[in-house]
């Protein structure tokens, strides 16, 4: 059976300067909520709720999986290596108040705080697939705003040919960084025209209230036809830059994580197969479903890659 796919026409919000298309009310309300927090009746005491519409047709038709599934099985390592660590460790970590530094290739750098970042932008909950490189699936409704509307504002110059991420570094809010199991911090980058791609997605969101530590607060990236660790999470800069990025996977196991990291059931692992997942959260006899190339966005995205070697660039 061939899975639902979102029908991906690029909405009037992705055309038009966001300045022009936002909604006012919406912006406000949006940046009251982010700037409240425990207001609302949120499902995360320190939470609050957010002000977003549906995007039907960037999202997929399947069930999400639970709130618990979705903030008690992480990978987050800055707060510890197990997938119960980062619900369990990641109490002190403080996602406000917060900035984002712009940096590199670009006219307009500077540091922005995370209000100056969302102003112009209205919210989207948008249903996507998480794809985990480990071979397991998840189904999350993100809120959040296109990344390439967010890029546009700072006015990116023509050498800019990659965007390049960084996160927090705050080894006394997040204990797994006392540890050398990545180096940190750990960053993440795009090629640009992957960056500009109306589906990347940058999330302050999930389940319509902010996003819990665990999964990236207060924003972190959503790259959906890419592998789960892509997602960089609690970004505090983005840098235009000239020349491809160093990404924390590949620094530290470059033969098993790339640069491009598109999700692809033809190329294995070196360690285990690529060609099915499993559902968090189903019955641990539920059979495993296939993997579908680019996570079952072929169709919008696959364009992107025409001739390069996709086995080669993993
Ligand atoms: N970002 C940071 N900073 N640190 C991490 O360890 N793990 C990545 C990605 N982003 C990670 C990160 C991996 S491997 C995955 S699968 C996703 O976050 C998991 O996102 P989730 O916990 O919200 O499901």
């Amino acid at each position: 059976m061939r899975r639902t796919q979102p029908n991906l026409q690029p909405l009037p919000s992705e055309i038009t300067p966001p300045d022009r298309y936002c909604n006012r009310r919406e912006v406000i309300t949006a940046l009251a909520a982010v700037g409240a927090v425990g207001a609302g009746l949120a499902r995360d005491a320190s939470a609050a709720q957010l002000k977003y519409a549906r995007n039907a047709r960037f999202s997929l038709k399947e069930a999400p999986n639970s709130f618990e599934d979705i903030t008690t099985y992480n990978n987050f390592y800055e707060f510890g290596t197990d997938k119960a660590d980062p619900a369990q460790k990641s109490g002190k970590f403080k996602p406000q108040p917060w900035s984002v530094a712009i940096t590199g290739e670009c006219a307009k750098p500077g540091t922005y705080t995370l209000e100056d970042i969302l102003k112009p932008h209205a919210l989207e909950e948008r249903i996507y697939r998480l794809r985990c490189v480990e071979a397991w699936s998840m189904v999350i409704p993100w809120v959040g705003f296109p990344l390439g509307a967010l890029l546009q504002r700072f006015e990116p110059n023509s050498k800019a040919k990659y965007v390049a991420f960084k996160t927090v570094m705050r080894p006394s809010e997040m204990p797994g960084q006392r540890f050398p199991v990545l180096d940190w911090p750990y960053v993440e980058g795009l090629r640009i025209d992957e960056a500009m791609h109306p589906l990347a997605l940058l999330a302050v969101g999930l389940y319509g209230q902010t996003l819990p530590n665990q999964n990236g607060a207060p924003l972190r990236l959503v790259v959906p036809w890419k592998y789960g660790f892509k997602g960089i999470k609690s970004i505090v800069e983005i840098r235009f830059t000239e020349r491809q990025p160093p990404t924390a996977w590949n620094i530290s196991a470059p033969h098993e994580y790339g640069f491009f990291a598109n999700v692809n059931p033809s190329v294995d692992h070196p360690r285990w197969s690529q060609a099915q997942e499993r559902r968090i959260g189903g019955s641990l006899f539920a059979s495993k479903q296939a993997t579908l190339p680019f996570n079952g966005y072929a169709e919008q995205v696959a364009a992107l890659y025409s001739g390069l070697d996709l086995r080669k660039f993993y």
